[in-house]
């Protein structure tokens, strides 16, 4: 049998990480060897996700998971993702995050890091199918309507906003129409209730197009981020932000 692709979760213990997680430790190809996370360090994920034979204790940094590789997948909050991403690829790890909210400059840190260290990098701000399909119809309506604006709403605590999904999707219509990313409003609602939704209402004369997405669940994710860490290795010295690179066969 083929070697199993050796996978260290951060944010084991928060909503997506949670989620994506279980679909880690069902995979076939996979194998959970390592969690890292903030308040439940020592705690097995056994009993942390009532799943009986998961033998993995949260730790609380990626330093003290002595294993020669693995891909880290990360679904945390922006500040110690960044410092954990440092030290995974200067540990010659693979990358797949899912967490929002870096910098224009930790970017930007993260890209040199990556090219020079030539580790594999999946950086997506929404990994569910529905959201990138959304992107697409969006583009394309964008060629014949130019002028929209983005409502995105998620749950109370979500800690950034705009989402980095209504980034991603404002920076998309900007430079297909040529124009700044602050011409085109984004409105964030953060509420109880919430999971993941997202809007896109473009205006012209005498009508309006919406296009609406909604996550009523996170395991909207999980086939995104399989198929990420399933193909990471392919992607040496360049961070992906585009889930049409991973799900979609060259
Ligand atoms: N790309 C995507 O498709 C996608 C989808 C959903 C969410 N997200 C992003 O994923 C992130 C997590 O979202 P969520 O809704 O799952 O949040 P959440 O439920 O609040 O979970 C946050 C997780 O981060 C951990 N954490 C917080 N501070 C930490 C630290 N200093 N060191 C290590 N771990 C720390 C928490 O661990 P403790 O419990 O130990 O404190 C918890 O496991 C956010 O950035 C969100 O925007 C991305």
């Amino acid at each position: 049998m083929a070697t199993k692709i050796p996978v260290v979760l951060a944010g084991a213990t928060g909503k997506t990480g949670k989620e994506v997680g279980r679909a880690i430790a069902q995979a076939q190809d996979m194998e959970l060897i390592g969690a890292v996370g903030h308040s439940h360090v020592g705690m097995a994920l056994s009993d942390l996700w009532s799943e009986p034979g998961l033998s993995v204790v949260i730790r609380g940094a990626v330093d003290t998971i002595d294993v020669p590789y693995a891909v880290l997948v990360d679904f945390t909050e922006p500040t110690s993702a960044y410092s954990r991403i440092l030290e995974a690829t200067a540990r010659g790890w693979d990358l797949v995050v899912g967490t929002t909210g870096f910098s224009p400059l930790q970017l930007d840190a993260i890209h040199d890091r990556v090219q020079h260290q030539q580790n594999g990098a999946v950086l997506i701000a929404n990994f569910s199918l529905g959201a990138w399909i959304m992107e697409r119809l969006a583009q394309d309506a964008s060629r014949y309507l130019d002028q929209a604006e983005v409502i995105e709403a998620h749950a109370a605590t979500k800690r950034d906003r705009p989402s980095g999904t209504a980034k991603r999707m404002a920076r998309l219509l900007a430079d297909g129409w040529g124009r700044s990313v602050e011409d085109i409003p984004v409105h964030s609602i953060r509420l109880p209730g919430m999971v993941a939704h997202q809007a896109v209402i473009f205006g012209s004369s005498g009508q309006t197009l919406t296009l609406r997405h909604d996550v009523h669940d996170r395991s909207a994710y999980a086939a995104g981020v399989l198929a990420a860490i399933r193909r990471v290795h392919e992607f040496r010295g360049k961070v992906v932000q585009n889930l049409g690179d991973v799900i979609v066969p060259d």
